[in-house]
């Protein structure tokens, strides 16, 4: 079965294929000669996540899905959340975003946080949402070269090792994104599609 993943960050289209192994084909916009920026307005991960998928919908027709992924910050209220990718400002880095939330916690001792990716699915014009959380602590300096975004400073709860730290199959089998995109997965392969 082939799918879109409505998506221009080349990071996530690596995870997501690894995740899909043999059943599911994932198109990139590239694959259908799709070169837009895809818009992100919403002010909830679920808002987000469909408004994606649903304009990639709208120009390709094509099956497609989207996530869109929030790190929440215990003791930031729930920050960066749904601002996750400019939270140092339009046109920051990933290091940046690291860096803002590396200051804000500084001598703060909760470091709880929590990932969470929604993804939405658009089949045959219907909408499907998934939801992945993963709970950890954001560390006091950078670890690892993997992954992106916030992973160097991202320790899942019962691990060792960084997101940035851990290989690819590792991340992928315990992240919100793996979590989400494999319940899609799950649902399509037995063909009872649920939340
Ligand atoms: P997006 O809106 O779903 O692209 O995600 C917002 C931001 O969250 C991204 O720009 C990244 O900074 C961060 N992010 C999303 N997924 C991950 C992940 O798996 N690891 C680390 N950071 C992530």
């Amino acid at each position: 079965m082939k799918l879109l993943f409505a998506t221009n960050n080349v990071h996530k289209l690596r995870e997501v294929r690894e995740i899909a192994g043999n059943d599911f084909q994932v198109l990139s916009l590239k694959d259908v000669n799709l070169d837009t920026e895809i818009p992100e307005t919403q002010a909830t991960l679920e808002g987000n996540a469909a408004q994606k998928a649903r304009f990639v919908y709208g120009i390709t027709g094509v099956d497609c899905f989207a996530d869109d992924t929030g790190l929440e910050i215990d003791a930031l209220d729930g920050r960066p959340g749904v601002y996750s990718a400019r939270y140092a400002g339009e046109g920051c880095s990933f290091d940046d975003n690291v860096q803002k939330i590396l200051d804000e916690l500084q001598g703060i001792e909760n470091r709880k946080a929590c990932f969470r990716c929604v993804v939405c699915l658009i089949l045959e014009g219907k909408e499907y949402l998934f939801e992945g959380r993963i709970p950890g602590i954001i560390t006091e300096e950078r670890s690892g070269e993997g992954g992106f975004g916030y992973d160097p400073v991202f320790l899942p709860d019962g691990h060792t090792m960084t997101f940035s730290e851990m290989p690819a199959h590792l991340k992928n089998g315990i992240s919100h994104r793996g979590i989400a995109i494999s319940k899609m997965f799950r649902s399509l392969s037995s063909g009872n599609l649920s939340r």
